[in-house]
């Protein structure tokens, strides 16, 4: 598989998260069905695919908030599979969800002092804000209350807040839903630039022009399953992607 350019891993052929034959149903559902997926470490991945293709199933099983019917998740060579999120997030792992629950009361430096008490000691704090707003755009909006940013700031406040705990591997689901066009391009070089210090980020995403300017490794989910991967421009020509994009239910 194509490796991302910007990658510093080490050993970039290490997987940094991945799922073997992993399968989750719901009654007679195969949400997840048999999944096979490798994340290489330094790099960044997308999951796309059309309405019901399993992939928000993915990211909660990914996380630990909910349990595989069967298979197994590996966050780099440890077994998680049975690990809760919590312990998962302690071993490097962290998540940004669709929705945010940042405090619109208080100001954007007090919503990341709740996440970065647990990490750093008071008196590094201040200067830990600091650069946690330098890297997500939101430089010099300490003393903004977060009720006063757009949306898109907010989001990029919560990846901040995920990136607290100074995670190995970063999860995004749908990182620009309800953005605009300028916000989800600022998001993109974000997420790469955060990649460009080391974070591992697999995207959950439906947004193709974001994926695009990822430059990521893609993955198509269907029914559960891999489907494709290549690259943005393999993904693109590929008949049979094309055809079940076409062929759902008007995702694409
Ligand atoms: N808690 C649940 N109980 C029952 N069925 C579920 C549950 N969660 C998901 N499903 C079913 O599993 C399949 C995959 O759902 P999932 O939400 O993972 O897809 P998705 O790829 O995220 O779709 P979308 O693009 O619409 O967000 C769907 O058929 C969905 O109805
Ligand atoms: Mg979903």
């Amino acid at each position: 598989m194509r490796q991302a350019p910007q990658a510093l891993s080490p050993d970039p052929a290490a997987a940094a998260l991945s799922v073997r034959r992993l399968v989750k149903a719901y009654g007679g559902v195969r949400a997840v069905d048999g999944l096979d997926l490798v994340v290489h470490t330094g790099e960044v991945h997308s999951v796309i695919g059309p309405n019901g293709a399993g992939k928000s199933t993915l990211f909660k099983l990914l996380m630990g908030t909910e349990r595989p019917t069967s298979g197994v998740v590996m966050l780099g060579d440890r077994d998680v599979t049975s690990l809760p999120a919590f312990r998962r997030a302690r071993l490097g792992l962290a998540a940004k969800f669709q929705n945010v629950p940042i405090y619109q009361e208080l100001t954007v430096a007090q919503n990341l002092f709740v996440p970065l008490h647990r990490k750093f000691a008071g008196p590094d704090i201040p200067g830990e804000t600091e650069l946690a707003l330098a890297r997500v755009h939101l430089a010099g909006t300490q003393e903004l209350s977060a009720r006063s940013l757009s949306h898109g700031q907010q989001q990029w406040l919560s990846i901040a807040m995920a990136l607290a705990a100074r995670p190995r591997v970063l999860l995004l689901d749908e990182p620009t839903a309800g953005m605009s066009m300028e916000e989800s391009r600022d998001t993109g070089v974000i997420v790469k630039s955060l990649n460009a210090t080391g974070v591992t980020v697999l995207v959950i995403e439906h947004d193709m022009a974001f994926v695009r300017q990822l430059e990521s490794t893609v993955s198509v989910m269907h029914y559960g399953k891999l489907f494709a991967q290549g690259t943005m421009d393999d993904i693109e020509r590929d008949p049979e992607v094309r055809r079940i994009y076409l062929g759902g239910s008007g995702d694409a």
